[in-house]
């Protein structure tokens, strides 16, 4: 993953000491991380609730980076292609979406799946429940990695006005806006796939981020987007409008997930699936001008620079794709992501490889049960970048 802050500077004179106070100049941190305080009590959000205001996130301390290890379990021996990984997670999970009301929907189906129905951008994957689902799934995921955090820029404890831009099933906007009740959060996004139900300070606007956006200038004290990647043509222009919306020295946050699954225990050859599939979603995204390479590529870092904003600190993260670390937490965290990454698979290609590739849904197939069976393999100790 890759965890990317940066403030706005102060693009008019005095208008905020904080952004006064950041050096003019971009600076990057390889690594940066997250306090060591208790998490909050568990929430009925899922396995793990995201920290109180009071221990909010700085980009400093304890180091996740690229040279971050992960120790492994004991039990690797274990057969790789049981099913284990799936029913260890099982009705631990609880998805916060309430019931989605499907007959707001307009969509285009493709294979049996429905995707959203374009007014202006065309989404890749589908909206439908198990797509959603997987979504959450993540969003638990990610809590687990991040020791808790819903994020990791240094916002303060009294944010007004907060954005998530692309929000899916506003998961995360609605944990911010629970753990923030003074907040005003709104989240958007092109498909209404968010709850009926959420906290009174929560609001989900349809809107495509691509157009202009018609909120004030200056506005928000904190714009968050994750995953966004294979959707977004032109991320300077995206970044820049992020910038213009933000007020003086407010924070703007992006979480982007590569598509490689690597592993620091295992050799996997260039010829392996996971080489296979990454290359696959490069070209596919690459051929539809929508990268997915962003979160490897260094742009993200280079499009926020370009945007304006200084105090840049760039995180990686390691989010391991199966129950392989020794660590409970991280265990946890493995297979929940085995399970969205099951049953999101199809989902992830059908629309991208048939339309960017020009596949059929046979030979889709079964390139994603060729994948399926080397994520089965625990003992492959893989891990994707955040
Ligand atoms: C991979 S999902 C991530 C959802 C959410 N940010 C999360 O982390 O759970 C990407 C979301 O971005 C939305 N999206 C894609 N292009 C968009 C656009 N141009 N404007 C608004 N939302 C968009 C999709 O509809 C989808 O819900």
């Amino acid at each position: 993953m890759a965890d990317t802050t940066a403030k706005t500077s102060s693009p008019r004179a005095g208008a905020a000491a904080a952004a006064a106070a950041t050096p003019p100049t971009a600076t990057a941190a390889a690594a940066a991380a997250t306090t060591a305080s208790p998490a909050s009590p568990a929430s009925p959000k899922g396995p793990t609730s995201p920290r109180s205001p009071a221990k909010s996130a700085t980009p400093e301390g304890e180091a996740f980076g690229t040279e971050q290890h992960i120790e492994v379990a004991d039990d690797l021996e274990e057969p790789d292609d049981n099913d284990d990984a799936n029913s260890a997670v099982g009705s631990s999970i609880q998805s916060s979406t309430g019931s989605l009301t499907e007959s707001i929907y307009a969509y285009r189906v493709l294979h049996g799946r429905t995707f959203n129905a374009p007014k202006t951008s065309e989404y890749w994957a589908p909206n439908d429940e198990q797509q959603n689902e997987g979504l959450d799934l993540l969003h638990n995921a990610a809590l687990m990695v991040l020791n808790d955090e819903l994020f990791l820029a240094p916002i303060g404890e009294n944010p007004q006005k907060v954005l998530d831009v692309g929000t899916g099933t506003g998961i995360w906007a609605i944990d911010f806006a629970d753990v923030y009740p003074a907040a005003e959060v709104i989240g958007t996004d092109l498909s209404p796939i968010q709850p009926a139900w959420m906290p009174p300070n929560v609001k989900f606007e349809i809107d495509d981020c691509l157009l202009d956006w018609t909120w004030p200038e200056n506005h928000f004290d904190y714009i968050h987007m994750r995953m966004l990647y294979g959707s977004i043509p032109d991320w300077n222009d995206l970044y820049k409008k992020a910038f213009k919306h933000l007020k003086p020295g407010k924070w703007f946050e992006d979480v982007e997930f590569d598509v490689r699954i690597q592993s620091d225990h295992a050799a996997i050859p260039e010829d392996h699936m996971f080489n296979t599939w990454a290359e696959a979603f490069y070209e596919a995204g690459d051929k539809l001008g929508r990268s997915f390479r962003i979160a490897y590529d260094g742009s993200l870092k280079k499009a926020m620079t370009e945007a304006g904003f200084v105090d840049i600190h760039e995180v990686k993260v390691k989010m391991p794709c199966h129950g392989w670390p020794r660590d409970p937490k991280l265990q946890q965290a493995g297979l929940l992501m085995f399970a969205m990454l099951d049953q999101s698979l199809e989902g992830f290609c059908l629309y991208l490889f048939s339309k960017a590739l020009g596949w059929t849904a046979e030979e889709i197939l079964l390139f994603v049960a060729k994948y399926r069976t080397e994520l089965k393999k625990k003992s492959l100790c893989g891990w994707l970048q955040v």
